[in-house]
């Protein structure tokens, strides 16, 4: 938070100057210039941020964090498509300020920025491909989500980019399975648009890459491949998933821990990569943290690709995510990046067994895969 007094008070001596002290002002030392700066914050210093995808899961555990901080530093803009919606008129309840835009309208992007310190961009696969998926077909949704994504994290891009005041833009980005793979997982066509962002952010637009960092947000405490189900032939919870039970998943309840990662993350110097998680444990260990919680017992079957598109229904597209997780890691292809313990302001987020604790048993017992 030091840091950020300082930055507001070097942006008031540059943006203001000492040539244009308020009429009957005179500078006789820095007491007065002390004295003088003080009701210029904090009528007009407030930093400003602009979420993008504010109404959603990510985004909006970033708008709730920076609203209620303490320090009141923020002004925060959410970006929505539907300011009338109720998720969009509770945020303005709470004091953001809520603006029409679309990632498909770049200039309601510039509008909507102009003026933001601080910018986070989170883009939607799923959307896209679940509305096209029962009439077009997986490879033809896939397609159209994959250059839909696209479009949108560049078209946001270019908007941050066009902002003067932009200090930092924060991308939640996933890694490049593909290439990291050596084409072995070529499907995960919801992490490879993130990562073709990010490529090129950084080898595109290099006025924007000296500003931006990055957040990957870890697995969903919420992700259904977590939690054992209930076999009904069996009468027995399973765990199917196609990956070692020995495998790391860093683990976040995204809801409410992204948004003090992306705090943190900002006074982070730029080009910064974070893995963002409350606990990185084995599968093994997230299904005992259940077995716990709930009572109940379960086992983990170890499937092939073939097995669990023939248990679950699943696509290659959500398959991909276990199997190149299970081989290269959540971060595999990813350079340089650091974990929460990294961070110089490590936030204190809940683990994954007391987000388990928080829930209703009958959500535990109850997940299904979604028909992906
Ligand atoms: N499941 C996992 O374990 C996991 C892990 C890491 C990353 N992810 C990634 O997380 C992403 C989804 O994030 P989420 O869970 O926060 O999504 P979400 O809850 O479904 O929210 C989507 C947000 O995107 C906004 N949006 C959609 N289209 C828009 C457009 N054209 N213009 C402006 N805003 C638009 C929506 O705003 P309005 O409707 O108000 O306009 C909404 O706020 C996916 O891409 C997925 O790949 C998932």
């Amino acid at each position: 938070m030091a840091r950020h007094r300082r930055r507001r008070r070097k942006r008031w001596v540059e943006g203001v100057g000492l040539g244009n002290l308020p009429p009957g002002a005179s500078v006789q030392g820095s007491s007065v210039v002390e004295n003088l700066v003080t009701p210029f914050f904090t009528v007009s210093e407030k930093e400003i941020i602009a979420v993008v995808g504010a109404t959603g899961t990510q985004g909006g555990s970033v708008a709730s964090t920076f609203l209620s901080h303490p320090s009141s530093l923020y002004t925060v803009r959410c970006l929505t498509r539907d300011p009338n919606s109720s998720v969009a008129q509770s945020l303005s309840s709470r004091g953001a300020e809520v603006i029409k835009a679309s990632l498909d309208d770049p200039s309601s992007l510039k509008a909507a920025f102009a003026g933001a310190h601080f910018i986070f961009v989170n883009t939607d696969f799923w959307a896209t491909y679940i509305s096209l998926l029962p009439s077009k077909g997986a490879e033809a949704a896939r397609q159209s989500a994959r250059e839909t994504e696209i479009r949108h994290a560049k078209n946001a891009a270019e908007a941050a980019q066009a902002n003067p005041a932009l200090e930092r833009y924060i991308y939640s980005a996933l890694g490049p399975v593909k290439r990291a793979s050596n084409g072995k997982w070529p499907s995960s066509t919801h992490w490879e648009t993130k990562a073709a962002t990010v490529d090129y952010i950084e080898h595109e637009m290099p006025a924007l890459a000296v500003k931006t960092s990055f957040i990957y947000v870890g697995i969903y405490a919420t992700n259904a491949f977590l939690y054992p189900k209930l076999n009904p032939s069996s009468d027995r919870y399973e765990t199917l998933i196609n990956c070692s039970p020995a495998t790391p998943m860093p683990i976040i309840d995204t809801a409410n821990s992204t948004g003090p990662f992306v705090h943190a993350l900002v006074s982070e110097p730029p080009r910064t990569k974070l893995l963002a998680y409350d606990s990185c444990m084995t599968v093994a260990e997230a299904v005992e943290a259940w077995k716990k919680t709930t009572g109940k017992d379960a086992e983990i079957l170890e499937l092939s690709v073939e097995q669990m598109r023939k248990r679950t229904g699943l696509s290659s597209e959500v398959l991909g995510g276990p199997g190149f997780i299970g081989q290269f890691g959540y971060m595999g292809g990813v350079e340089g990046w650091i974990g929460p313990d990294q961070l110089r302001n490590r936030p204190e987020t809940k683990s994954y067994e007391q987000f388990l604790r928080t829930q209703s048993e009958h959500v535990l017992l109850n997940y299904s895969f979604p028909p992906l």
